[in-house]
């Protein structure tokens, strides 16, 4: 009789022919899907969320916030509909959202990440699953072709999401003006965005690229003693790369609902100081 633990003879990962045959349990019966499914939830719900933002083209900007979806407003519709500052690069013929021009950036850093691709391999794809639980796919080609192989470009959307990094500290430094563009302004917006701020700076940094980039390709350190301490810094927060993937994940899609419910007229901005 069947039990439906029988190793499938035409399929591929530890199942193959190729592969030895084990008679020893060997593979989990404990609930290893828990944690994929709960990642899967927890990305699609940003899915959906930043999905709706990006395209609602509207409620970003409440002086002195601006949505770190729609920073920097490089299209001049973000002046003409909302007042807000706007660089202007992009003229008056782009008719969308301008929030799609920005989130290119910071949206291809995450996706093209070392802990999401890891993430999202597991739970959108099962490939694998999870460690080891048998590998539902006849084979295994890893990202070494098209169109897999296009994540590489990872190490350039680091130098890009410094940028945005940079952008998102000048807007939080904005944020202690009152609405009336007047400094010595504190609101619990400036607090939303100095929090968001710090996860943002800490999760770029603790990018693996980052730190291949600051200590990499070194015979040495003892010669390379500034780097030495900068790869070190890099290492700890690389160390709680997943955690931080997360906790400004949150922060960011925070940061955004929060300049929303203002701009919306839901609550005023409370004044710290
Ligand atoms: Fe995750 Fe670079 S590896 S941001």
């Amino acid at each position: 009789m069947a039990t439906g633990t029988e190793p499938q003879q035409n399929s591929g990962g530890v199942h193959a022919r190729t592969r030895a045959a084990i008679d020893a349990p060997h593979l989990r019966t404990d609930r290893w899907w828990l944690a994929p499914a709960v990642t899967a939830a927890g990305l699609f719900a940003f899915v959906v969320y930043s999905t709706w933002r990006a395209f609602a083209d509207a409620d970003y900007y409440s002086a002195p916030y601006v949505s770190p979806f729609y920073s920097p407003c490089l299209a001049d519709r973000c002046r003409t509909m909302h007042g807000g500052p706007n660089a202007d690069l992009f003229g008056s013929w782009w008719g969308i959202s301008p929030a799609i021009i920005i989130l290119i950036f910071p949206l291809g850093f995450r996706l093209t990440c070392y802990y999401y691709r890891k993430a999202y391999y597991r739970s959108f794809w099962a490939s694998p699953p999870a460690c080891a639980v048998a590998e539902p796919h006849r084979a295994y080609t890893g990202e070494t072709r098209f169109p897999l192989i296009l994540q590489n470009v990872h190490r350039y959307f680091f130098y890009a999401a410094l940028l945005v990094a940079g952008v998102l500290t000048y807007d939080t430094v904005l944020s202690f003006r009152d609405s009336h563009y007047r400094w010595g302004h504190m609101g619990l917006g400036t607090l939303v965005f100095l929090v968001n701020i710090v996860l943002i700076w800490a999760y770029t940094l603790s990018c693996h690229s980052c730190r291949h980039i600051v200590g990499g390709k070194l015979k040495h350190f003892s010669k390379h003693p500034v780097r030495y301490r900068a790869w070190q810094f890099v290492g700890k927060l690389n160390a709680r790369h997943m955690l931080l993937a997360w906790a400004s994940l949150i922060s960011v899609a925070l940061a955004d609902f929060y300049v929303y419910l203002v701009a919306s007229g839901v609550f005023v901005d409370p004044t710290i100081f």
